[in-house]
């Protein structure tokens, strides 16, 4: 199948990049010359476990090839795929349709023969309608359909999950389109549910998955809080949780608050579509108030440990929103070291992929290092405030070594909770004392 897809940032270029390695013809098309051109000399403009191999074999194969030209890229097509950006207006925090539209408009130009427009970005219920009739005005005669194909990607395990999606969801109303997209996932038909729905339920399933999964980080998060009043360990408790099949072990780990470019953009999208419609979406609310309360109350913890040393150094560990990923957007860590520098405290840090990100954001308010020792070298207070897995190998003894004071803020549960203790460490950990 001839497939385009418009838009390459975490979810467009691992789109294409994985159906190209299902034997598609894929475009990836972007009106960012300077993205496709550095594409096209094989350079990936993300990082994303796994991309790089098959990016480079498709890249040379063919499979996969670049191109900032809507009418070089979309009259073959059989497929496009809508996977541009949706930010949060700046007010509203509504979705922005902004590059959807025009992205839309554009495509309508150069539709010829039945084509089907996939949208994979995140976007408010009815926008399969309105892209609909964007394409009908700008070109009457084209014969097309619009599903809505939500992505449920990870950043970090982008292509992992593209090969081992819990379900494919498609929100289509003809089963034309059906046809084509039963088609393209024909390799995923023994693998994995293929669920086929009403449009409008398709969208809005995207935004209720992803509500429901920062709620339940929200809850355990609530639940850690209450472990440390209680004398309750919070990591037996979510184990104790996760066993009864009817909540599930997935997403109950506590953490300095969830972010990221999804959790953050689809509660507040979902919680305006919900006064919009004039629906009572307290729980998702009181997610975001609770979200954002969390990060601020993080920062005064560290800035607690270190109330009495002039001049303090905090050495942070991680400021991509997650583990495995180079994206700082939304990242608790940047917001919780924001807070930090607003308390004139000297910031060391260390991220293994996120320092460029990072540096475009904080300039030179911190002091970058090579390494998470370098780091922590001299400091008063150790923060670990992403979930990478090298730091779970750090050691100790060694931190001992090198910091002013031995004392860790560990809110991504990386070291041993007891041998810290029993090095002599004053170690915060969250959900336990
Ligand atoms: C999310 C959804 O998981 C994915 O299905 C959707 O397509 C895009 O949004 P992503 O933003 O990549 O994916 O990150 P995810 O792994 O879900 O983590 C989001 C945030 O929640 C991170 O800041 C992470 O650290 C935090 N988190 C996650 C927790 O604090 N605890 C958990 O148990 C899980």
């Amino acid at each position: 199948m001839r497939v385009t897809v418009i838009g390459t940032g975490y979810v467009g270029l691992p789109t294409g990049v994985g159906l190209a390695e299902l034997g598609n013809d894929v475009i990836c098309l972007d009106v960012d010359e300077k993205k496709i051109n550095s594409l096209k000399e094989g350079k990936l403009t993300i990082f994303e476990e796994g991309l790089d191999s098959l990016f480079e074999k498709h890249s040379k194969s063919g499979k996969i090839k670049f191109s900032t030209s809507f009418s070089e890229s979309i009259p073959e097509a059989d497929l496009v795929i809508l996977a541009v950006g949706t930010p949060p207006h700046p007010i509203t925090k509504e979705a922005d349709m902004r590059y959807i539209k025009q992205a839309s408009e554009e495509l309508a130009k150069y539709l010829s023969g039945y084509t089907v427009v996939a949208i994979k970005s995140t976007v408010p219920v009815n926008t399969g309608d309105m892209v609909e009739n964007l394409i009908r005005k700008t070109n009457p005669s084209a014969e097309f359909d619009v599903i809505s194909l939500p992505e449920f990607l990870r950043e970090g395990f982008a292509v992992q999950d593209f090969f081992n999606p819990d379900r494919i969801v498609v929100g289509a109303n003809s089963e034309r389109a059906k046809a084509l997209i039963a088609d393209l996932y024909l390799p995923f038909k023994d693998r994995c549910p293929i669920l086929y729905v009403k449009r409008q339920s398709s969208e809005t399933i995207k935004y209720a998955s992803n509500a429901f999964l920062a709620m339940k980080i929200q809850y355990i998060n609530e639940m850690a809080d209450f472990c440390e009043t209680s004398g309750a360990d919070v990591y037996e408790v979510a184990r104790g949780m996760g066993m009864d099949s009817r909540i599930g072990a997935k997403f109950l780990v506590p953490g300095p608050g969830y972010g990221g470019f999804c959790f953050p953009k689809d509660t507040n999208a979902m919680a305006y579509m919900g006064k919009f419609n004039g629906v009572d979406l307290s729980l998702i609310e009181a997610t975001i108030k609770g979200n954002e309360k969390r990060k601020i109350n993080m920062a005064k913890r560290i800035l607690d440990m270190v109330e009495d040393v002039k001049n303090p150094t905090v050495a942070v560990l991680g400021s991509a929103f997650k583990g495995g990923t180079d994206d700082c957007r939304e990242s608790p860590a940047l917001q919780i070291i924001e807070i930090m520098l607003a308390h004139d405290v000297n910031i060391k840090l260390y991220d293994p992929e996120a320092m460029g990100n990072t540096k475009a954001i904080l300039g030179d308010m911190v002091t970058y290092c090579n390494s998470s020792y370098e780091a922590i070298g001299g400091a008063d207070v150790l923060a670990v405030l992403t979930d990478w897995e090298e730091f779970k190998s750090l050691e100790l003894e060694k931190i001992k070594q090198l910091m002013k004071r031995p004392q860790i803020a560990d809110y991504r549960n990386v070291f041993d909770f007891n041998k810290a203790k029993e090095l002599g460490f004053d170690i915060r950990s969250l959900g336990r004392i």
